[in-house]
């Protein structure tokens, strides 16, 4: 496939991923800021993501034919501009009056799938229709089981390919930031009282296989080790989402890097391995597939984009990203991602203070408050 053409039109203004960090800081108000950057609690979580994607070198080999690089890979079986994905994000209407939609249309012109949120406006039809690019639709569960089956059935009909539960939002993730300022997000994802993120477990993953599989494969979102990895392959599900939700659930987990080896033991091929949580640069994303990941997602990074300029924003970004794929693939002697394993990546100390930002050194983190107000 020829090299598609960057089509976002904001090549003279965003050069680089952190002048969209700058722009969406600009715009956003300090609460809408703190909500998509913050974690939970003392935000170790989100930093040992960070840690875990800087602690880990290259080995590039060298005197290869890379003339012609191609960065397309498989995306939950079908092909992609890259291994990549939009991350479910939820309140997308914050940062854009298009919310979701917008996101939407920026993935559909760049080329790759969008995980739409169930809390994201304008909701699963009309973010559908808002691009003919591939979506994938994640839930909070809330309701009883004919509630879910209607969403199942509403995500079919509007062309969604495969349907994710989030399994790590039992209770909702101290959120310090937002507590500090009395917001309060927890409607997000709440269930009116019932509980059901509470009482879900492995029935609720046989019921939807044995109900709705055969008609859209399930990915579970919040696996964190390599023994749920295990359980929910022999329980046939499609796709495993390694996350710790961006730090911004349980504080004090492993890096997703750093649990993404075991995952991928315990997988065996028998399921795609999806992984998020700070991967912000081209290089994070050739660590991920050098250790088995099938595909990234992406979350706070397009954030920036849709907030800093809308669908065209989102676009932008996955193009800089590209290049700089691009780049890493052809320093490696890759001229794609077939050809990638582990003897590419070795550990090394990382030499950077880990932060939400970090990949960033360009921003004057502590003057201009990238981390914090
Ligand atoms: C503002 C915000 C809202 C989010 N909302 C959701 C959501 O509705 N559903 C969900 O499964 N994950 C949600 N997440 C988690 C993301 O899907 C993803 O796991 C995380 O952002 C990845 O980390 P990164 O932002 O460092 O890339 C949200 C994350 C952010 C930053």
């Amino acid at each position: 496939m020829a090299e598609q053409a960057n089509s976002s039109g904001l090549e003279d203004e965003f050069a680089t991923l952190h002048e969209f960090v700058k722009a969406a800081k600009m715009k956003l108000s300090p609460e809408r800021w703190d909500y998509v950057v913050g974690a939970a609690e003392t935000e170790t979580t989100l930093k040992r993501n960070r840690y875990a994607i800087d602690s880990m070198a290259f080995r590039p080999r060298v005197l290869r034919d890379i003339s012609a690089i191609q960065c397309t890979a498989p995306v939950m079986g079908k092909k992609a501009r890259l291994p990549v994905m939009l991350a479910p994000v939820g309140g997308l209407e914050r940062l854009d009056p298009d919310g979701a939609a917008a996101a939407a249309k920026g993935a559909g012109l760049f080329g790759v799938p969008q995980m739409l949120s169930s809390v994201s406006a304008p909701g699963l039809e009309a973010t559908a229709k808002a691009s003919s690019g591939r979506k994938f639709f994640q839930l909070y569960r809330r309701g009883n089981d004919q509630a879910t089956d209607e969403i199942v059935d509403r995500a079919v009909d509007a062309g969604f390919e495969a349907f994710c539960y989030t399994i790590d939002s039992a209770f909702y993730g101290r959120r310090e930031r937002d507590i500090s300022r009395r917001v309060s997000n927890r409607s997000i994802i709440d269930d009116g009282g019932d509980y059901r993120q509470q009482s879900l477990s492995w029935s609720e993953v046989k019921r939807y296989k044995d109900k709705h599989g055969h008609k859209l494969p399930l990915i579970l979102k919040g696996i964190q080790t390599g023994e749920d990895a295990a359980i929910a392959c022999d329980h046939g599900v499609d796709g495993i989402y390694v996350t710790n939700h961006g730090g911004r659930q349980l504080d004090h987990v492993r890096g997703t890097l750093d649990t993404l080896p075991e995952v991928v033991d315990a997988v065996r091929g028998r399921a795609q391995v999806i992984i998020d949580g700070g991967f912000y640069r081209g290089t994070d994303i050739v660590k991920a597939l050098a250790l088995g990941a099938d595909t990234v997602a992406i979350g706070r990074l397009y954030l920036y984009g849709l907030a800093a300029a809308s669908s065209m924003g989102v676009a932008r970004v996955l193009e800089i990203l590209e290049h700089e794929i691009k780049t890493c693939l052809g320093l490696l002697g890759l001229d794609g991602f077939a050809g990638i394993d582990k003897s590419f990546v070795h550990p090394a100390p990382s030499l950077t203070m880990p932060h939400v930002h970090s990949a960033f050194p360009l921003l004057n983190l502590a003057d201009e408050g990238y981390g914090g107000r």
